[in-house]
């Protein structure tokens, strides 16, 4: 494993940290049981994994917190989250305060080291600045958490206004967004602010269902070229990232996508979800690689870099094609 510092926070981070919600939860949201998902996070400790990132909404708590019975607690980063936004758009300081002692009690810890609101909208994010916040860390200085962060909603800020708020705003020594070989606009949009405030960054969305299933990026790629966002031809290429697979390059699409955002300068940790202990062998061996050859990063960002937007969707909507609807 390798690790970095998460930002102005001081932690020492795996550059790999897995994510215990997204579609898979461990492998809860697709059939498999607590002792697999246990299974999981044991061996990604195992290969030198020390973030692990969950939330209230998750249900994921409980699991992580059982897995990590037994381990020094200084040895592991935990990140969580109180609900916000979509989940609940009435979201009060207390609560909050009380979503944070439920986290506390579920994880089985006397802190949590990246305390997050999750989800936050730009419409939402005066009322997490001025109410919400400000109430946590009172929290904070109670011990009960070491860092602030928030999340954005993906695909209802694809811009990533939120975040850039709150990159410049003071409180938020974390943040978590979306980047991906067909979304790369945090490239511009956030990580020189990020850089600037020594904000930390967990990068999320880097394979979802987009890179992971062959038909859901060809009706992708389908679609944007219908409406004349990428060139028609690309369209008519049954495998249209075929090309970053090749000798000396990347072993397959997940394995490119994976080492896209592992080198972009201003991510310190890429998030993961599995709830597959082959994948998560392979994320991994991925994470460690080299950056994808020269050549293929700027065929990437030359045909994909202005798209926004897409392959955000949530794991309650099921459209065949990538592109977020809603939040
Ligand atoms: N707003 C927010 O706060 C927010 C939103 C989204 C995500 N997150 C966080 O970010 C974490 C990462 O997001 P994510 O879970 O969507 O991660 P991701 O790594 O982008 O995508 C995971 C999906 O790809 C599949 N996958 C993973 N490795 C694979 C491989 N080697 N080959 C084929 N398929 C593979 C997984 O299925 P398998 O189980 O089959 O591997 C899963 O469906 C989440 O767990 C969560 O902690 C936060």
């Amino acid at each position: 494993m390798e690790y970095t510092t998460l930002g102005r926070t001081g932690l020492k981070v795996s550059v790999a940290g897995l994510g215990c919600g997204g579609f898979s939860r461990l492998g809860l949201g697709t059939g498999k049981s607590e002792a697999d998902a246990i299974g999981i996070i044991r061996a990604a400790l195992d290969l030198g994994v020390n973030l692990f990132d969950t939330a209230a909404a998750y249900g994921t708590e409980n699991v992580l917190g059982k897995a990590l019975q037994g381990v020094k607690r200084e040895q592991v980063v935990i990140c969580t989250k109180a609900p916000f936004g979509v989940s609940n758009p009435d979201a009060t300081p207390e609560k909050a305060v009380a979503s944070l002692d439920r986290s506390l009690r579920e994880l089985g810890t006397d802190y949590i080291d990246v305390y997050q609101l999750h989800g936050v909208s730009p419409r939402g994010y005066q009322h997490a600045f001025e109410a919400i916040a400000p109430a946590l860390l009172r929290e904070k200085e109670k011990g009960k958490f070491r860092h602030l962060g928030i999340t954005e909603t993906a695909p209802g800020d694809p811009a990533h206004e939120m975040i850039r708020r709150a990159s410049q705003d003071g409180i938020w020594d974390v943040v978590m967004v979306a980047f991906h070989m067909m979304h790369q606009n945090a490239r511009r949009a956030v990580f020189p602010l990020t850089r600037e405030h020594r904000v930390g960054t967990l990068l999320m969305f880097a394979v979802r269902n987009i890179f992971s299933r062959p038909e859901r990026l060809a009706a992708t790629v389908r679609e944007l070229a219908d409406a004349g966002e990428l060139p028609l031809e690309i369209a008519d290429d049954p495998d249209p990232l075929g090309f970053l697979v090749h000798e000396g390059g990347a072993s397959s699409i997940v394995d490119a996508a994976y080492r896209f955002v592992r080198h972009e300068p201003g991510v310190d940790v890429v998030l993961f979800g599995t709830g597959d202990i082959g994948h998560l062998h392979t994320n991994i061996d991925s994470l460690l690689k080299p950056p994808l050859p020269e050549a293929d990063r700027a065929r990437l960002a030359g045909v994909f870099g202005r798209l926004v937007g897409v392959g955000l969707d949530a794991p309650h909507l099921t459209p065949l094609s990538g592109r977020a609807k809603s939040d």
